[in-house]
């Protein structure tokens, strides 16, 4: 991609029917991490997330707070989703509600023109309906109930009973549009990413298309439908719209120009939606569908998906308040291969915090300058006459560069960041062989010296630009401490390693990560449940 082209991110609109947990937030770590890559690339990058308000799961828990929806849906939000976003350092260029006024508009004027184009008609419905994820179910999405629930049939996501459903509803003709899909699937082979999601949607696609049914009467907490005002918007669609009417879709048709198509990152229990029912609504207005839909995995608990209704979810909180933020969002994205599912562990991010940020990226950054400090009185020197030992630094981190960059390009986020660690590794290796402190001993090998100092901050100059979108503060504190200029968030990313320090270090008033001290629990914690 070459930089300023538009790249337009989302994530999901979260339900606010409760708090968010890890899943919510690694979500949204990857798309920052994503938005943040691409700002440095120089790309028009817009990020959006936001908030999913409307429907009967939030209906039913403010009425079980005895509160009205709208107020639920205020106070989550004011209290624990945009707080969300603070507590991990996202980014985001714009939060959508679904109740904000732009999009209830935007929503009307699309569904008008559905409407108004034919591609909606009135029928009948009568089928499975299951609450937790607002969804009309298929007897083969079923599974028979335990517990509380023996004798019944539940949702095998949610575990919860399904309801029938029977009723005169509005209905959108998807079945119109399972050829144009597969050919879309067929032409680009990235639309629906990765591998596993695209064979999943493709043969959904292929078993053929149900009309969908897109309206409720029997509650009324929703849009309105613009000619049946008896009816709400299903949730889901009006949801799925918030992409479009966020930026500017049928008010400001500039915007909407410069901004669209998106790239979509979400969870693989809402691929369908967006690889197959968005694209179809796209389709029938003639707009062009999304960029990418790429269906991340689950994080696990004892094996089975984190969720805020099995009161599994563990709060972000709980990992930041003892390890950072930073390496919050490099736990994520490193240890999990994106796009798989990953298992949390708290074992596992104390090992990764030691050895690879404390030990090896931290303890570099601290050693590299403080040599400088020492030996140079916080100078920088000039390069002298290089042997194959520099070259090979000079090599690494063009070669770390180019892969990281292209991985992201691939949404291989882990890929990008196993390609910057090689050049953590390599500095590590330089530092131990070239024995800085053994070389200060003589005032002979004083140029040799200069070099070996001026290559190792080369170094740390590209690392702290390539680490900058995973972690922010980190990148940010390395680059003020060895004399970087401006904003490190500010530096191309794809010449990274162009970067010559030249000017001054300062010493670290801190180690960028710091030893842990602090007893991590076992076991995961449950995030406690306001609903
Ligand atoms: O589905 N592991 O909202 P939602 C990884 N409102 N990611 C997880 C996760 C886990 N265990 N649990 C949740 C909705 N997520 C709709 C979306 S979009 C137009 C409407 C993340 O609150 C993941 O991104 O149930 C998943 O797709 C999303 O939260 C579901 O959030
Ligand atoms: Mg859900």
């Amino acid at each position: 991609m070459a930089t300023g082209e538009s790249f337009y991110i989302t994530t999901p609109i979260f339900y606010v029917n409760d708090v968010p947990h890890i899943g919510h937030a690694y979500t949204e770590v990857a798309a920052d991490v994503l938005a943040r890559w691409h700002r440095q690339r120089g790309d028009d990058t817009w990020f959006l997330t936001g908030t999913d308000e409307h429907g009967q799961k939030i209906l039913r828990t403010a009425t079980a707070n005895d509160t009205t929806p709208q107020s639920w849906a205020d106070k989550l939000v004011s209290e624990a989703w945009q707080p969300l976003l603070e507590a991990i350092n996202i980014s985001n260029d714009d939060f959508i509600r679904t109740t904000d006024e732009r999009h209830e508009n935007g929503v009307r004027i699309f569904l008008q023109r559905l409407w108004d184009a034919g591609f909606i008609y009135t029928g009948e419905y009568k089928g499975y309906y299951c609450v937790g994820c607002e969804e009309y179910k298929q007897p083969s999405d079923l599974v028979d109930g335990t517990g509380q629930y023996e004798g019944q049939l539940v949702c095998a996501i949610h575990s919860i009973p399904v309801e029938l459903l029977e009723e005169k509803n509005y209905f959108f003709r998807m079945s119109d549009f399972a050829d144009r899909l597969l050919a879309l699937y067929e032409e680009r082979p990235d639309f629906v990413q990765p591998e596993s999601a695209r064979n999943e949607v493709v043969s959904f696609v292929k078993r053929g298309l149900d009309d969908l049914s897109i309206s409720r009467s029997s509650f009324d907490w929703g849009i309105k439908v613009p000619w049946d005002e008896s009816h709400v918007v299903y949730v889901w669609f009006d949801a799925l719209m918030n992409y479009a009417t966020a930026v500017g879709f049928g008010v400001d048709d500039e915007t909407f120009a410069r901004r669209w198509p998106a790239t979509h990152i979400v969870g693989k229990d809402i691929l369908r939606f967006h690889a197959v029912i968005w694209p179809a609504m796209l389709m029938a207005l003639g707009e062009e569908p999304p960029a990418r839909v790429f269906g991340h995995g689950w994080l696990l608990v004892g094996g089975e998906k984190m969720s805020k209704s099995k009161l599994t979810g563990i709060a972000p909180e709980a990992i930041t308040s003892t390890f950072g933020i930073d390496a919050f969002r490099y736990y994520f994205m490193r240890a999990i291969s994106f796009g798989q599912d990953g298992s949390f562990s708290w074992e596992d991010l104390s090992a990764r915090y030691q050895a690879e940020l404390a030990n090896g990226f931290g303890n570099l950054a601290s050693r590299v300058i403080a040599m400088v400090t020492r030996y140079r009185q916080g100078a920088v020197p000039e390069t002298g006459a290089t042997t194959p030992a520099d070259e090979h630094i000079y090599a690494v981190a063009r070669d770390a560069t180019q892969q990281a960059d292209a991985a992201i390009e691939r949404l291989a986020i882990h890929e990008s960041l196993a390609a910057v660690w090689q050049l953590v590794d390599a500095l590590n290796g330089y530092i131990t062989t070239q024995e800085p402190w053994a070389l200060a001993k003589d005032e002979a090998n004083a140029e040799r010296l200069d070099t070996v100092l001026a290559t190792a901050v080369h170094g740390l100059g590209a690392l702290a630009v390539l680490l900058a979108p995973v972690l922010p503060q980190a990148a940010s504190t390395l680059w003020g401490a060895i004399g970087g200029e401006g904003e490190v968030s500010a530096q191309a990313i794809d010449h990274a390693f162009e970067w010559s320090g030249s000017g001054r270090v300062t010493p670290l008033a801190a180690p960028l990560f710091p030893r842990i001290e602090a007893d991590t629990p076992a076991t995961p914690t449950p995030a406690t449940s306001k609903a």
